[in-house]
C-alpha cells in the first residue's frame, strides 16, 4: 500500500477525488468557511456529533465534496493516542472492499507522532492475511493520503509511520504463517531477504556450526524434530564499527508441542506463534533498513521446533548450555529459555552496550499481564526506563516486573546446575531469573510477549508486537550516540527494493 503526505486545508480536501475521506476533528475546531467545516460545525452544534477521539457522523455522496463517502470523526486532544482511537474507530470503513483510495484529513494540527499513529492504525486496519489462501482477497485499500496543515513539518513523523508499518507488517506476516509455512529454513530464508536493505547482513548458522559452537541448550530442544534449526544472525550497521550495538535476541520456537512434556490439545493451533519474538526481530530490522539510523544493531534468532520424537530431549535429561552452566531439563515445554540462553551466551561477543530478548516465554506472563501490556524485565534500570518509554510513545507499552534473587530458588537441581522450570508461581518470574544467568554483567532487559504478540478468537491473528517499542528504543539510542546529528531520515542510504 502506498502513502502519500501533504498539505492540505478542508477547503482543498473536498476536491480530492477518493472513495473515502476521512475529516479528524479535534476538540476546539475552528471552522473554516468551506463546505465541510460548516457541516462538522453544524452537527456539532446539533449534538450529533462531538470532538471525543473516535465519535464519528458517516455522510454519503456530500454536494461540493468529491469524495464519494466521508466520515466526519472526532479527534480528541489531538495526540498519538486520540489519533489512534479515531482511526480505529472508522476502521470497518477503512477495510470495506469499496476503499481503495482513502484521504485522511487532519482538520487541526498534528501533534507530536499523530501523523505516525496515523499511518500505523490506517496500516493496522486495513491489514489482511493473503498467502496461505487459495482465494487471496488482498488489501483493497491501495494508496493512503495522509492530509495536514504543514507537511513539511510533519515529514519526519511520516516518514517514521511508514517506515514502522513495513516493520509490524513483516512481523505479523511471519507470526501469522503456518509452521509449515514458517519453519526454521524459511525464516532463515526470510532473514536473508533483509541483507537486500542498505547496511544489513545476514549470517544463517546450521546444526554443524551450532554443535561446534557449543549450544548444547539450543541443540536439545531441537532435537525431536525433523526441520533442521536454524541460528540466524543479523547485523545493522550505521555506525562506526567501534560503536558497541544493541544485540536484540529473538525466540524462534516455529512450533511448539511441548515435546514430550506435550501439551494439550485445545489451541495447540496458536504455538505456530511462538517464534513471533523472532519475527518482531525481523521486523525491526525491516524498519532499519528504511530509517536508517546512525547505530549498530545486532539480531540473533535461534529458530528451531519443539516436538517429541524418539531422539528427542526427555525430563530429566541433563544438557550442558554455550556458557558451560548444565540444565537439568525438568520440563521440555520450558524449551524457550533453553534456545534463548545459549543466544544470550553468544551476545557477549559483541559487547553490546545493551542486549535485549523477545519472547513468547510464558503462559504465567499472559495471566499475570493480559494482552495489554509486555512483560519487561531488567538488570538495569537505565534500560528499563529507555524501554518502558519508548512502549509509551510507541502505543506498544511494557510494565516492569521484578527479578528479586528469592525467585531463583525454584531453579535449584539435585543433578544440574539449575533445573529449567520452578513451579507454577511466579512463572514469568522464574523465568527471566533463569535468562539472568547467562547474561552476565551485561545490560540485559528480557520481553516476555506472551500475551501481547498475538490475538486469539475471531480476530486471530499476529499483533506485529513489540516492534514499535523496539524501534522507538532503538532511534531514542541514536540520539544519545550521534546528539548532534540530523534525525536518521534526514541522510538516507539509498533505498534498496524492499522484500
Ligand atoms: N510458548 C510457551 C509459552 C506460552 C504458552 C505462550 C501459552 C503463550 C500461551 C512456552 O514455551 C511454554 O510452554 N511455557 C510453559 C513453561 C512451563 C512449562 C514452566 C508455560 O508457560 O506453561
Ligand atoms: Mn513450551
Ligand atoms: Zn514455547
Amino acid at each position: 500500500m502506498n502513502f502519500d503526505l501533504k498539505t492540505l486545508e478542508l477547503a482543498a480536501a473536498a476536491s480530492e477525488k477518493c472513495d473515502l475521506l476521512v475529516v479528524l476533528l479535534p476538540d476546539g475546531l475552528k471552522p473554516g468557511k468551506d463546505a465541510l467545516s460548516a457541516l462538522a460545525a453544524l452537527a456539532i452544534k446539533n449534538g450529533d456529533l462531538s470532538t471525543k477521539a473516535g465519535k464519528q457522523l458517516q455522510l454519503y455522496q456530500v454536494p461540493a465534496v468529491a469524495a464519494r463517502r466521508v466520515v466526519l470523526v472526532g479527534h480528541g486532544d489531538g495526540s498519538a493516542r486520540a489519533t489512534r482511537q479515531a482511526v480505529q474507530a472508522v476502521g470497518s470503513a477503512i477495510k470495506a472492499a469499496q476503499t481503495k483510495r482513502l484521504v485522511l484529513c487532519f482538520a487541526g494540527k498534528a501533534s507530536a507522532g499523530a501523523v505516525s499513529a496515523c499511518v500505523q492504525a490506517v496500516a493496522e486496519a486495513s491489514y489482511v492475511y493473503v498467502t496461505t489462501k487459495s482465494k487471496a482477497e488482498a488489501r483493497s485499500l491501495n494508496r493512503c493520503v495522509v492530509g495536514v496543515q504543514d507537511a513539511p513539518a510533519a515529514r519526519e513523523d511520516f516518514d517514521a509511520g511508514v517506515a514502522l508499518v513495513a516493520g509490524i507488517e513483516f512481523a505479523r506476516e511471519w507470526g501469522n504463517r503456518p509452521a509449515n509455512h514458517a519453519t526454521p529454513s524459511l525464516l532463515a530464508d526470510a532473514a536473508r531477504t533483509l541483507a537486500k536493505l542498505p547496511r544489513i547482513q545476514c549470517k544463517v548458522h546450521g546444526p554443524a556450526e551450532v554443535a561446534r559452537l557449543g549450544m548444547g541448550a539450543f541443540l536439545a530442544v531441537a532435537r525431536g524434530s525433523e526441520e533442521p534449526l536454524r541460528f540466524i544472525e543479523l547485523r545493522y550497521n550505521g555506525a562506526a564499527k567501534d560503536q558497541p550495538p544493541v544485540v536484540l535476541v529473538g525466540k524462534g520456537i516455529t512450533f511448539d508441542t511441548g515435546g514430550i512434556s506435550i501439551k494439550p490439545a485445545p489451541e495447540m493451533d496458536e504455538m505456530k506463534f511462538d517464534m513471533c519474538g523472532a519475527a518482531s526481530v525481523l521486523g525491526a530490522f525491516r524498519a532499519l533498513g528504511e530509517l536508517q539510523p546512525p547505530i549498530n544493531v545486532v539480531g540473533l534468532i535461534p529458530a528451531c521446533e519443539n516436538m517429541p520424537d524418539g531422539r528427542a530431549v526427555k525430563p530429566g535429561d541433563v544438557v550442558t548450555s554455550m556458557s558451560g552452566q548444565t540444565i537439568e531439563v525438568l520440563n521440555t515445554d520450558a524449551e524457550g529459555r533453553l534456545v534463548l540462553c545459549d543466544a544470550l551466551t553468544y551476545a557477549a561477543r559483541f559487547k553490546p552496550a545493551a542486549v535485549v530478548d523477545v519472547a513468547t516465554l510464558t503462559g504465567a506472563c499472559v495471566i499475570a499481564l493480559g494482552g495489554v501490556r509486555s512483560g519487561m524485565f531488567s538488570n538495569n534500570d537505565a534500560l528499563a526506563s529507555a524501554l518502558h518509554a519508548a512502549g509509551e510513545v510507541a502505543q506498544d507499552p511494557c510494565w516492569r516486573m521484578p527479578l528479586d534473587d528469592d525467585y531463583a530458588e525454584g531453579l535449584k537441581s539435585n543433578f544440574a546446575d539449575m533445573g529449567n522450570v520452578a513451579g507454577r508461581a511466579g512463572g514469568s518470574i522464574t523465568a527471566a531469573k533463569f535468562l539472568q544467568k547467562y547474561v552476565g554483567e551485561m545490560p540485559w532487559a528480557h520481553l516476555d510477549i506472551a500475551g501481547t504478540a498475538w490475538k486469539g478468537g475471531a480476530s486471530k491473528g499476529a499483533t506485529g508486537r513489540p516492534v514499535g517499542l523496539l524501534i522507538h528504543y532503538l532511534l531514542g539510542q541514536a540520539q544519545v550516540a550521534q546528539p548532534a546529528r540530523k534525525p536518521a531520515t534526514a541522510k538516507r542510504a539509498p533505498r534498496a527494493k524492499a522484500p
